[in-house]
């Protein structure tokens, strides 16, 4: 039996690189990371100063567009995006087809790809001006289609956009807003989830972004490739560790039981991790979990509020950080260890906190979708294997097996 290693080294060449640790399967001028320093940049500004002086609607003009919008600029793209933001009627239907307790990421992922059965002229992805319409679309409509997610599970009745408010105003709205009241929205939670919003905006080629172009380069239709991105972000070693980082801190429940849970981390027989701790990239420190850090402080300031678990975070990070295991592992915490008890503050439940994080990265996905398909050298994504099955063997009937 020929050994199989040596037929591949007849035919062609390709490495072997589990997990993608280190093959880039694209160039892309939108993000630029450099996990041992600690940077994130998006078209070269760095994430702490979009974080402190833009929006978000600022940050998605600049990732799908090229550059921070000027003012006209900015007021033709939101109200572009704000034209956008109704439901077709028959989509509302879609929900009552749900469990009451069904997971908002479930209902993402099948009103999202549901989209590709409503606007078949953005199937056309080969006219720009379709794809920017597609990439519009899903942007503006994200927050609805979280917001009645929300709505669904807690038995209210959906809320219509109110277009005079912002992105983020107007999502707020839509969530916590009943009809027939005013709903008023703090500019202190708004500027906060909006930070939110431009934290997960974009994260170059992470697992779920890896997908959306994935499928896209099949040239499949948009709503569906951005479904997949939801799925794909669904899992908790990606985006559902924000909703995991949160129970866990729960579960732990007083400082004097994190050295129990950093010694679980440390058991290779326990399965168990710290979750929103470690990255693949970032091999320093993440920086939008400083940023998300800060936030927590003003949040919490603006209502009054003070959560014993920020204290249990605060701690579990610095007995981390001064742990050997940690230091050698280079494990930090990520984007994902504060932005839960910043969601939880604001009353979203754990479940919809990566409806939240998908809401966001719609921006990162639209934009690398765009900019793949634009790519004159784009071809279909398709990774070879290293086949360790059986070789050639004959076929034999089945009363001789
Ligand atoms: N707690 C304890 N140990 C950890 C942790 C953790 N959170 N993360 C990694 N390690 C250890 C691993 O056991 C492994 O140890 P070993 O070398 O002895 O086998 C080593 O550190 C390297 O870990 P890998 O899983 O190989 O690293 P990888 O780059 O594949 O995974 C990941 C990165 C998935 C983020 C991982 O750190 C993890 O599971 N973290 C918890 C989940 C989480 O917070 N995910 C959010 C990521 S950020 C985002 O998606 C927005």
């Amino acid at each position: 039996v020929m050994d199989i290693r040596k037929l591949y080294a007849q035919t062609d060449a390709f490495t072997y690189d589990p997990g993608f640790t280190s093959t880039a399967s694209c160039e892309s001028e939108l993000t630029f990371i450099d996990g041992g320093k600690g940077i994130l940049l998006h078209r070269g500004y760095p994430i702490e100063q979009l974080a402190e002086h833009s929006t978000f609607m600022e940050v998605a003009h600049l990732l799908l567009r090229g550059e921070l919008p000027n003012s006209d600029q900015y007021s033709e793209f939101t109200n572009t995006i704000t034209r956008h933001t109704m439901l077709h009627d028959q989509l509302s239907g879609f929900y009552k087809g749900f469990r009451r307790d069904a997971h908002p990421m479930a209902i993402m992922c099948g009103v999202v790809g549901a989209l590709s059965a409503f606007y078949h002229d953005s199937s056309d992805i080969s006219d720009p001006k379709q794809r920017m319409i597609a990439s519009h679309r899903l942007i503006a409509k994200m927050p609805t289609i979280a917001a009645m997610a929300y709505k669904y599970a807690v038995g209210q009745p959906f809320l219509y956009p109110d277009n005079n408010l912002s992105y983020t105003g107007n999502f707020l709205r839509m969530t916590f807003g009943v009809p027939a009241e005013e709903y008023v929205v703090d500019p202190v939670i708004e500027r906060a989830m909006d930070r939110i919003f431009i934290l997960h905006a974009d994260h170059e080629q992470n697992a779920s972004t890896s997908t959306v172009r994935l499928a896209g380069s099949s040239g499949a239709n948009p709503f569906a490739c951005i479904a997949a991105g939801i799925a794909c972000l669904w899992g908790p070693a990606h985006g559902g560790a924000n909703e995991a980082a949160l129970n866990m801190l729960h579960e732990i429940g007083h400082p004097d039981r994190i050295p129990e849970y950093i010694a679980r981390a440390k058991d290779k027989d326990d399965p168990f991790r710290l979750m929103g701790f470690g990255h693949r990239v970032y091999k320093n420190h993440d920086p939008r979990a400083t940023v998300m850090q800060e936030t927590v402080r003003e949040v919490f300031a603006a209502l009054k509020v003070n959560d014993p678990v920020f204290d249990v975070a605060l701690q579990l990070e610095e007995m981390a950080l001064n742990d050997d295991y940690f230091k050698e592992k280079k494990l930090f915490p990520n984007v994902d260890f504060y932005s839960g008890i910043i969601l939880s503050a604001i009353g979203f439940p754990t479940s919809m906190f990566t409806a939240l994080f998908a809401l966001a990265r719609t921006v990162g996905w639209v934009a690398q979708w765009n900019e793949m398909i634009s790519d004159p050298g784009q071809r279909i994504g398709r990774p070879r294997q290293l086949y360790t099955g059986p070789t050639h063997r004959d076929y034999v009937p089945i009363d001789k097996r």
